[in-house]
C-alpha cells in the first residue's frame, strides 16, 4: 500500500535525526523547561530531596534528611510521620477535589466506572477497617492476587492505612507462585477474587489458590472479591467475601501515622537465583520518589492531564506509575482491565480517544507489537489529545521509537524512555521533556538527584563511549531498603561489588559524548522477556522439577518481539527421548509452576550439557547455538564433542511461534 510504502520513508528519514528537542508546543507549556533543577540538586543532593518532600503532607516532621550512618542501610526522612494513602487520598479530598476522577475504568467488555478521589477514600476506609477486623495491623503482611480492578488499588491503599506492607502478585503468575511467595513473606492474609477474565474467558482464581494455599497456617484470612461469578468455596472462619465484609466494617478509618521508614510493600522479583527477592520498599522516602518523578517526567497537571499507564500495577511500574504517583499528585488516570488485542487490536487507541488520554506509558515490546499489527490502528482513532509518551522495561529500538513518535505521538509528543528498576522504586535515568532533547535508543541522563556512573570490573569509572557496568553512586529517598528477611543476600547482590554507597544495578550500560546513557542490558543470569524480569535459575528449577527432566539450562535467546525470550535445554532421564508432546508438557508444567510469561519459547533436547571441567554450564555456548552462531572457544569443555549434538538438535527443532 501506498500509505505504508509513505510510512516506511518518513520513519527512514526519521531515523536519520539524532537528536529529537521538545516540540515548541510542548516546551511553551511544560512544567520545567532548563537544566537548573539538576543544577541545584547536584549542588546538594540531600537538600533538594527534603524541599520534594515538603510537597507531602507530613503528620510529624522529620528530623535526619538521610541517615547514612549505617550504609547500606540507608534512611531517609528519620523521624518523621505520614501515611501514604492520607497523602494519595484524604489530602486531596479535603482540598475540595473528592469529585475529581481518580481511575477511569475500563473493563474488558467495555464496562465503565468513573471513581473518584472520595469514593476511594470512603471503600479505602471500610477496607481497612474489614482488614483491622480480622486482627491485621501495622507489620502484618497482606497477600494481593488480583486483576485490574478497581478493588487492587482499594486494597493497596487500605493496607498503607494501617500499616500493613502489601505483597502484590502479578495476576498472571501462578498460584503456586503466589503461594511461595505468602510463605516466604509469611503472610498473614490473602486479597483475591473468584475469577479472573482474559479475552473474553474468564478462568478460576479462587480454587485454583485453595488448591495451593490450604496448608499456610500464618495465613488467616482470604477476602474474596466477586468479579466473574466463578464458584469457589468459603472456608469457614477463614474465607470472606470482599463486599460482605466492606458493608459489615465502620466507614470511618483514621489514617495511621508511620514512620517514614515504616515498611509499605515488599515485591517479589526475579533474581539469579531460583528464589525471588522480596524487594521492600518504605514509607515516606518512596513516596517522594514516586511523587516527584511521575509529576516532573511525565510533566502532569492534575487538574487537566489524562494519565494512561498500560502496566499491570502487579509490577513496580504499576505501584509507581499507576496507583502511587498518579494519587500522590492527584491526578486521573485510566485503568483497563484487558488486553490489546481484546476486542479488536485498536482497543487501546480508541480508549486514548474515549477518556481523551493526555500522558501514554507503556513498554517497548508492545510498541513494537502495535507495530507488526499495522499503523491502521491508531490511526483510525483521533489521538489528538496526547502530549507525551513514555516508554518503560528495556532498550528500545529507534525504529520502534521513531513509529511511536510518528505514529502515535503525529510528531507532537516528546518520548521519554525510562530507565529504572523495582529496586529503584522510581524512575532513575531519562529525559525531561521539556527541558531535554532526546536520543532514540538512550534513555538519557540523570534526574536531578541522582548520581549515575559507568564503571569497569574494579570499579573506576570509564571514558566516555565506552561500555562497563551501570551504577548509582549517591543513594535515593525511593532505593530498596532490604531484601525481605534476606539481608545477606540485599548486601552481597548489591552493595558487595564495589562498595556502599555504590550501588551494583546488574546492568550494562556506555555513557556517550554527551552524557547521554545507553543501557544495553543484563549481566547477570537475568532475563528481560517482554519487559518482565525472569531468572533463568528459576525456570530451570521448575523445569528439572518434571519428573522425566534430568537437568535443564535457560538463556535468554535475542527476540525481534519480545526483546529476549526463554531458550531451555533439556536433559531427559535414563533413554527418553524428547518429542513434541513432552515440549507441551513441559511448557505447561512450567506455566503452573511459574506462569504462563515463563514458559520456554524453544526447547532444545540434549544429551548433555556443555560443561568446563569443574562442572559449569557453558551459557554463552548455549546462547550462540541458539542464535545460530559461530561457536567461540570450546578447548575449556569437559567433553567438546557435546557442541556438535547440540548444534544438530537446535536446527532440528525451531520455535513454537
Ligand atoms: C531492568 C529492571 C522499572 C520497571 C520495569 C522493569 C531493564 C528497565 C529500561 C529502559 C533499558 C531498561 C534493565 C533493568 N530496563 N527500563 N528504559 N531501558 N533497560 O523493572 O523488572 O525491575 O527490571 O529492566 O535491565 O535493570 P524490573
Amino acid at each position: 500500500m501506498a500509505d505504508d510504502q509513505q510510512l516506511e520513508q518518513e520513519l527512514a528519514a526519521l531515523l536519520e535525526q539524532e537528536w529529537f528537542e521538545p516540540p515548541e508546543g510542548f516546551r511553551a507549556r511544560a512544567r520545567i523547561t532548563d537544566l537548573s533543577e539538576h543544577e541545584a540538586a547536584e549542588r546538594d543532593p540531600v537538600g533538594w530531596w527534603e524541599r520534594q518532600a515538603k510537597e507531602l503532607d507530613w503528620f510529624e516532621p522529620w528530623t535526619t534528611a538521610l541517615d547514612d550512618s549505617e550504609p547500606p542501610f540507608y534512611r531517609w526522612f528519620s523521624g518523621g510521620k505520614l501515611n501514604v494513602s492520607h497523602n494519595c487520598l484524604d489530602r486531596h479530598v479535603a482540598a475540595g477535589l473528592g469529585e475529581r476522577v481518580a481511575f477511569h475504568w475500563h473493563g474488558e467488555e467495555g464496562e465503565k466506572r468513573a471513581i473518584t478521589y472520595a469514593q476511594l477514600l470512603a471503600d479505602v476506609q471500610r477496607c481497612a477497617n474489614a482488614l483491622k477486623a480480622r486482627g491485621i495491623g501495622a507489620g502484618d503482611v497482606v497477600g494481593i492476587y488480583l486483576p485490574m480492578i478497581p478493588e487492587v488499588i482499594v486494597a493497596m491503599l487500605a493496607c498503607t492505612r494501617i500499616g500493613a506492607p502489601h505483597n502484590v502478585v502479578f495476576g498472571g503468575f501462578s498460584a503456586e507462585s503466589v503461594a511461595e511467595r505468602m510463605e516466604f513473606s509469611n503472610a498473614s492474609a490473602l486479597i483475591t477474587v473468584d475469577g479472573a477474565r482474559r479475552k473474553g474467558k474468564t478462568a478460576a482464581v479462587k480454587s485454583t489458590v485453595d488448591a495451593t494455599m490450604g496448608d499456610l497456617s500464618h495465613l488467616e484470612t482470604i477476602l474474596v472479591v466477586r468479579h466473574t461469578g466463578e464458584a469457589c468455596e468459603m472456608r469457614e472462619g477463614r474465607d470472606l467475601w470482599w463486599h460482605d465484609a466492606l458493608q459489615a466494617a465502620d466507614p470511618d478509618c483514621p489514617a495511621e501515622p508511620l514512620d517514614a521508614e515504616h515498611p509499605l510493600f515488599i515485591l517479589y522479583s526475579s533474581g539469579s537465583t531460583a528464589k525471588p527477592k522480596g524487594i521492600q520498599h518504605t514509607t515516606g522516602g518512596y513516596l517522594t520518589g514516586a511523587a516527584w518523578t511521575f509529576r516532573n517526567v511525565f510533566d502532569v497537571r492534575p487538574e487537566s492531564d489524562v494519565f494512561w499507564c498500560t502496566a499491570d500495577v502487579g509490577w513496580i511500574t504499576g505501584h509507581s506509575y499507576i496507583v502511587y504517583g498518579p494519587l500522590a499528585n492527584g491526578a486521573t488516570s485510566v485503568m483497563f482491565e484487558g488486553a490489546p488485542d481484546y476486542p479488536e487490536k485498536d482497543v487501546w487507541w480508541r480508549l486514548c480517544q474515549e477518556y481523551g488520554v493526555t500522558i501514554f506509558y507503556t513498554a517497548p515490546t508492545a510498541i513494537r507489537t502495535c507495530m507488526k499489527w499495522g499503523a491502521e490502528h491508531p490511526q483510525r482513532h483521533d489521538l489528538s489529545s496526547l502530549r507525551l509518551l513514555g516508554t518503560v522495561g528495556e532498550p528500545i529500538n529507534p525504529k520502534a521509537w521513531a513509529w511511536y513518535w510518528r505514529v502515535v505521538g503525529g510528531g507532537r509528543c516528546p518520548v521519554v524512555d525510562t530507565w529504572w528498576q523495582t529496586e529503584t522504586g522510581q524512575i532513575m535515568i531519562t529525559t525531561l521533556p521539556g527541558a531535554q532533547a532526546a536520543k532514540p535508543g538512550s534513555a538519557g541522563t540523570p534526574l536531578p538527584g541522582i548520581a549515575a556512573e559507568v564503571v569497569d570490573n574494579d570499579g573506576r569509572e570509564v571514558q566516555r563511549d565506552v561500555q562497563g557496568l551501570l551504577t548509582l553512586r549517591h543513594p535515593w529517598p525511593g532505593m530498596l531498603r532490604t531484601l525481605y528477611k534476606e539481608r545477606d543476600r540485599y548486601l552481597s547482590g548489591y552493595w558487595e561489588r564495589f562498595g556502599a554507597p555504590t550501588y551494583f544495578v546488574g546492568d550494562a550500560s556506555r555513557q556517550d559524548h554527551d552524557g547521554y546513557f545507553w543501557v544495553i542490558g543484563r549481566v547477570d543470569d537475568v532475563i528481560n522477556v517482554s519487559g518482565h524480569r525472569m531468572s533463568t535459575a528459576e525456570v530451570e528449577s521448575a523445569i528439572v522439577s518434571h519428573p522425566k527432566v534430568a537437568e535443564a539450562a535457560v538463556i535468554g535467546q535475542s527476540d525481534e518481539d519480545t526483546g529476549q525470550s526463554i531458550c531451555a535445554y533439556v536433559t531427559l532421564r535414563g533413554d527418553l527421548e524428547g518429542d513434541q508432546e513432552l515440549e507441551v508438557e513441559l511448557r505447561e508444567h512450567v506455566a503452573r509452576r511459574i506462569g504462563k510469561l515463563a514458559r520456554p519459547r524453544r526447547i532444545i533436547w540434549a544429551s548433555e550439557l556443555p560443561k568446563t571441567r569443574s562442572g559449569k554450564i557453558m551459557r554463552r555456548l548455549l546462547q550462540d547455538v541458539a542464535e545460530g552462531r559461530e561457536l567461540g572457544d570450546v578447548t575449556t569443555l569437559r567433553d567438546p564433542d557435546v557442541m556438535a549434538q547440540l548444534s544438530r538438535s537446535a536446527e532440528a527443532r525451531g520455535d513454537d511461534g
